[in-house]
This record gives structure tokens, sequence and C-alpha cells, in this order.
């Protein structure tokens, strides 16, 4: 058992005291560091599993996490215990990477990424300097986050400033925990989602200034890629990031063939695409990379000297035809990644989905992508590329209570397999539970999403 301030250290009155205290009884998971391969048998340090546990939340925060048998007689008579016996607990998904303002791009058929960018992507971003609009669809984007399990993620604006505050403000509104920007781009685009290399910085100075720390929120510098960024703006983006050292740096890199020629011929003197970022000052330990999959030895040895994440985006990588993401080239570079959704070029907002989707590109490569490191990348690794580990990813006491409750019987099949009895307790092992999570699991499959302790999903569909 995990505990904060362990009851037993604390007088009979003040556990009395403890009014905002509520308790969730159900199987809980959860991980302390990434499991790679490790499978089941070799359970460790590495995550937690409890058939029957308890988490207990104290003013939104995680108090405790264990085992029922050992926490429920703890508890002050007055604290409510709600019942998730038969459903998985699991910390809240975290996305980090994806475009809110393309909500309605998504699955629009592109022939390639920048076709689909000009086609669909930058008209659909054109409507964001108008704050209604912006509004309506964070409020939409939002809920449908929520109601995929995902509490957290590190989101695409438009080049609009108001595009980025109306999203914060829904986000602040939910009490959610996210991470975003304004896009900086000023050529290779539609002229009315053009900054200048000045007007992109003031703006940023004044997003970060306004928005930056406030409660759960954090600002996030966000030039589109190296295409639509003169040298000029990402001289000024790379001032930015010197200025504001401990924010996030969040672009696109390598995603596909005709995007890295076209960079080649922009940056004739840059070694490669990662280069061009170097040169600028972007390329550091709060640098995230979406996509990243056509990068070279010396480029990876450079991410990983750099201690830059990359985003792998199974979905979208298949939607748009861009390539396979190599993990076991990722694992051997100790490159850090995460995987996200990449919406609008991502097909769901689900990472369940997402991850299933993650295992198949693996497979196409001979690779395995265990169930267990698919929970740990939806979660703790999600929120280690945002560098938010210390604030939410696992049930760690004193984290900010953002968790997600997992129905095994989510739909006839799903109940089906999981009711195929392997172990001696009734169920499926963990493995074959979590296999089935992520290759049958979609939106019906979460129950319910909580954000700092509050039940906060109203659609189911
Ligand atoms: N590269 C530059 N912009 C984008 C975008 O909006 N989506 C994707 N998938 N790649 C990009
Ligand atoms: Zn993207």
């Amino acid at each position: 058992m995990t505990i904060a301030g362990s009851p037993s250290e604390q007088s009979g009155s003040e556990v009395l005291k403890k009014t905002n205290q509520r308790a969730f009884r159900g199987s809980i998971l959860h991980f302390f560091n990434d499991p790679q391969n490790k499978t089941e048998t070799e359970n460790s340090h590495l995550w937690e599993y409890i058939e029957d546990g308890c988490l207990v939340i104290e003013n939104g925060l995680i108090h405790a996490v264990g085992h029922a048998a050992d926490i429920m007689g703890q508890l002050p008579t007055t604290c409510p215990v709600i019942d998730h016996r038969g459903d998985l607990i699991v910390p809240g998904f975290v996305d980090p990477h994806i475009h809110f303002p393309q909500l309605d791009t998504i699955a629009s058929p592109g022939t390639d990424l920048i076709d689909w960018l000009n086609r669909y992507a930058f008209p659909t971003e054109a409507a964001f300097q108008d704050k209604t609009h912006a509004t309506a669809v964070a409020e939409f984007f939002i809920e449908e986050l929520i109601r995929n399990g995902t509490t957290s993620a590190l989101v695409f604006g438009t080049v609009h400033r108001t595009s980025i505050e109306s999203f914060f403000a829904v986000a602040q509104r939910k009490k959610m925990r996210m991470v975003g920007g304004k896009v900086l781009m000023d050529r290779h685009c539609p002229r009315e989602l053009q900054d200048t290399p000045e007007s992109g910085y003031a703006d940023s100075q004044a997003l970060i200034h306004e928005w930056h720390g406030r409660d759960r929120l954090q600002y996030a510098i966000t030039p589109r890629f190296a295409i639509t960024s003169s040298d000029e703006q990402l001289a000024l983006t790379g001032k930015l990031a010197q200025e504001n050292p401990r924010l996030i740096i969040h672009t696109h890199l390598a995603e596909n063939h005709e995007e890295i020629n076209w960079v080649r011929q922009l940056f004739p003197r840059h070694r490669s695409y990662l280069d061009v970022y170097d040169q600028y000052g972007l390329v550091n330990q709060q640098s995230v990379f979406a996509h990243c999959i056509y990068l070279d030895d010396a480029d990876l040895k450079r991410m990983q000297s750099s201690g830059a994440t990359a985003i792998f985006c199974p979905t979208s990588n298949l939607f748009l035809g861009s390539g396979l993401f190599d993990i076991k080239k990722a694992d051997e570079a100790q490159m850090p990644f995460g995987v996200a959704t990449d919406v609008g070029g991502g097909t769901s907002f689900n990472l369940l989905r997402t991850l299933s989707e993650a295992y198949k590109v693996n497979k196409l490569q001979g690779q395995f992508l265990s169930p267990l490191r698919a929970f740990y990348l939806m979660t703790l690794g999600g929120a280690r590329a945002l560098h938010l580990d210390s604030n939410i990813g696992n049930f760690m006491p004193g984290k900010e209570a953002d968790f997600v409750v997992l129905s095994r019987t989510a739909t006839p099949l799903m109940e089906r397999k999981l009711s195929q009895n392997r172990s001696k307790d009734g169920l499926p092992t963990l493995t074959e539970q979590l296999f089935t999570f992520v290759m049958l699991g979609d939106d019906r499959a979460i129950k319910q999403t909580y954000i700092m302790g509050e039940a906060a999903k109203v659609r189911s569909a």
C-alpha cells in the first residue's frame, strides 16, 4: 500500500475532518517506469497491478493506493466509496500530439501530407480567428477527449491567438492539465494563416505571460514545421525558447518524403531536417517532435544526446501514407518517444485504438509492442513526454487524480473474450486483459473519466 501521511500517523479527529476524501474500488494498474518488453511474470518495480484495489482521493489529489483489504478498514466512515469492482482503473490517458482546430479535418482523404494540408487542414484552420467558432470547436474537442479517456494533451492551435486562448479557457473551466500553443508560420501557407516573425514572437510572449502556469495550463512554443517558417521566424523562435527554457517546443519533423525534400531545398546548407531546428536552438530536452519517421543515425544520436522526444503517430502515419515509425530503432538509440493520435491527420481520438495501430505498425516490422508497454505509453509515457510526470501519469500519492475507468464488459465481444478463464482467480492474465483492451477497445471501453477526482464524462456516444 502507498499512502500519503498514513492515517495511522494521524489523530482520529484529523481523519474525520477529511471531508474531501473519496475512495474508488476496482482493479488498479499504474506504472513506475517503462516496462519495454518485460513480461508479466518478470513483474517488478516497473508497474503495480492490484486485482481488488482501492484508490483514495483527497482534494483532487491521490492520497493512497493499495489493496482494498488494507485500505477499506482505515477509511473514515464518512468517506464515500465508489464501487468500480469488475472494472479496471488506470491513470488518465495523455495524448502528446494533437491539433484541436483539425476537429473537422478528420477523415479527409488527401493524397499525402502536403496535399492534405493544402486541401483540408489550412482551409479549416482559417476560421479560428473567430472566437465564437474557436470556443465551440474547443468545447466539442475537449468533450471528445474526455469521452475517450484523455485527460491531458499537447495541443496545436492555429496561427491565431484566439485559437489557443479559446482552447485554454475551456480547458481551464474543465480543470484539465493541458499544454498548447499558437502556431508560428509566416510562409508557404495561405496569407490569412501567416503571421510575421515579429508578430509571432510578440503574440507568443503575450500568451506565455497570460496563460503559462495558470491553474493546470502550460504554454508550448509551436512552430508548425520548417517549411512554413522563414529563417527569421526560426531565429526568433529560438530566441523565444532561450528566453523561456522551461517551455515545451512542439513541432513536426521528418514525416514524409516530399516534405523532407522540400526542407532540403529550403535549407541546403543544413545536414538534415533535425539540423535545421538544431541550428536555431530548437533541439533540447524540451523539444517534442511529432513523427520522426525518417531520421538517420546521426539524427538519432542527436535526439538522444539532446534528450528531445519523438512522437509516434500511427493512425496519422498510416492514413496519410507517411511511413512506419521504428520503435526498435528508437530503443536502440535510446531516443525517448511517446505515442499520439495526431488528430486530424490521425483518425481516432482514442488512444486504445491508436495503440492498436501502433502494435500493427510494429508487427509489420517484425517487432512486438507488449500490451503492458502500450498502457505505459498511454499513461506515464505520455506524461513523461510532456515533462508532466511529477504531476500526473501514475497513482503516486500527491499527484493529481486524473484517471479512467475501463469496462471489461464494454461490448459483447470484449465481455466474451475477457470471460474466458485462464488463471486461477477467474480472469485471463493481466497481459491478455490488456491486449484485449488495446485490440478491441475504443470509446465504449471508457466507462468514466475522472479529472481531479471528479467524474467528467457526460456523453457516452
Ligand atoms: N506537418 C505540418 N503540419 C502538419 C499537420 O497539421 N499535420 C501533420 N500530420 N503533419 C504536419
Ligand atoms: Zn501533427
